[in-house]
């Protein structure tokens, strides 16, 4: 025979005690769980001790019709009074919860930003914003001009007729149909082109040397330009080819210009370039359109003219092509060449880039290659 003791009040009440340790413990055990997870966790812990059927307290209840009569009172008050307790603690809880929820589509707003990938110039243009200081400081207007150019400006003015050998090197891109309008640059606004009428538009300028033109034919002397920008040929891309790149074309024009302004003005930019005390060298050669012609070299900037493979073992870099304007040129513009005389220099941006920089292959410039790019973010 079973025989079942009844509990004595004591250990019920000591029960009691036990099962409000127990919650008190299950609790504070949400803590340790990520925040994410502690409703959830929550839920749970409510449905196991207030739930009506297999709830923790439901179950203390249910002991109740096996008490002696005497002690059903206390230990249902107990059970009660636990309850209220338990449901307080997890209303509570429930509300910090709810409290600490993060509203839909909130904003942190003590999160570090993002900072935006902030751009920087190409380095073609950080070489073409410092050539144009450098002008400007010696008191130079800086110009731009049509890509588009006529047959006059780029070769005839320029003393090279039809048939001139110099041309063989530049007699490229020619656009199928001729284009009419000049494009009205500001410098040229109000003034009616001196020496000739506006010609048909017909290929894509080879040289800057053009601007030369356009711009004597509506203006006097004297002058002081350089004009910066792109230019077209027919050349292979390779090492140190590309059908387009940019030069960077000079012009001074007054009474009494000589060799020697050339020379003290192309040694100044080409400090401010590569550095004081960077030497720079005056070779003959020949330009149509200027007599005498120069080519100018710098001091190989990676050897310092001891020789290296960048200079060829020569100790000298060539930057550009210069000289005096001929007399040809000014007549064409109608410009009196015993009145006056001028200097002219045509030199390659992507040329001293490369130079400045050691860069190796021109196609870097083109190419968009960030690896490339970054190097040059100042
Ligand atoms: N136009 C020449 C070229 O494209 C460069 C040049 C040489 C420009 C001599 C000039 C100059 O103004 O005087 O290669």
């Amino acid at each position: 025979m079973i025989v079942r003791t009844m509990p004595t009040l004591e250990e019920l009440t000591a029960t009691i005690a036990d099962a409000e340790q127990a919650f008190a413990a299950a609790l504070a055990g949400l803590d340790s769980l990520a925040a994410g997870a502690q409703p959830a966790a929550l839920d749970a812990l409510k449905v196991a001790w207030t739930g009506r059927k297999a709830g923790r307290i439901a179950d203390l209840m249910a002991l109740l019709p096996s008490l002696p009569a005497a002690d059903r009172k206390t230990f249902g008050q107990q059970v009660n009074a636990l309850k209220q307790r338990v449901e307080a603690a997890l209303t509570e809880r429930e509300a910090t919860l709810a409290a600490s929820r993060r509203p839909a589509g909130a904003v942190d707003l003590t999160l570090p930003g993002r900072r935006p990938a902030i751009g920087h110039r190409h380095p073609l243009s950080l070489v073409r914003e410092e050539v144009q200081q450098i002008f400007t400081r010696l008191g130079y207007q800086v110009l731009e001009g049509p890509e588009i150019e006529d047959d006059w400006h780029n070769f005839e003015a320029l003393n090279m007729p039809a048939e001139h050998p110099a041309r063989d090197m530049q007699d490229t891109l020619y656009l199928a149909s001729p284009v009419n309008a000049v494009p009205q640059a500001p410098w040229a606004a109000g003034a009616a082109p001196r020496a000739r009428a506006p010609h048909p538009l017909t290929l894509l300028r080879t040289h800057t040397s053009a601007m030369q033109i356009r711009y004597m034919e509506q203006h006097d002397a004297p002058v002081r330009l350089v004009a910066i920008g792109p230019v077209y040929r027919r050349d292979n891309l390779d090492l140190t080819h590309t059908p387009m790149f940019h030069q960077c074309e000079g012009l001074v024009v007054g009474r009494g210009i000589t060799l020697a302004h050339l020379k003290g003005t192309l040694l100044a930019m080409a400090e401010a370039l590569f550095g004081a005390g960077t030497n720079v060298r005056f070779r003959p050669s020949f330009f149509p359109y200027t007599e005498p012609s120069a080519e100018v070299d710098v001091r190989c900037i990676r050897c310092q003219g001891g020789g290296c493979a960048v200079c060829k073992h020569t100790g000298w870099l060539e930057i550009l092509g210069s000289g005096m304007v001929h007399p040809a040129v000014f007549e064409a513009v109608g410009y009196d060449p015993r009145e006056v005389t001028g200097f002219a220099f045509g030199m390659g941006i992507e040329r001293v880039a490369m130079l400045k920089w050691d860069v190796g292959d021109i196609r870097l410039f083109y190419e968009n290659d960030l690896r490339f790019l970054e190097q040059f973010a100042v």
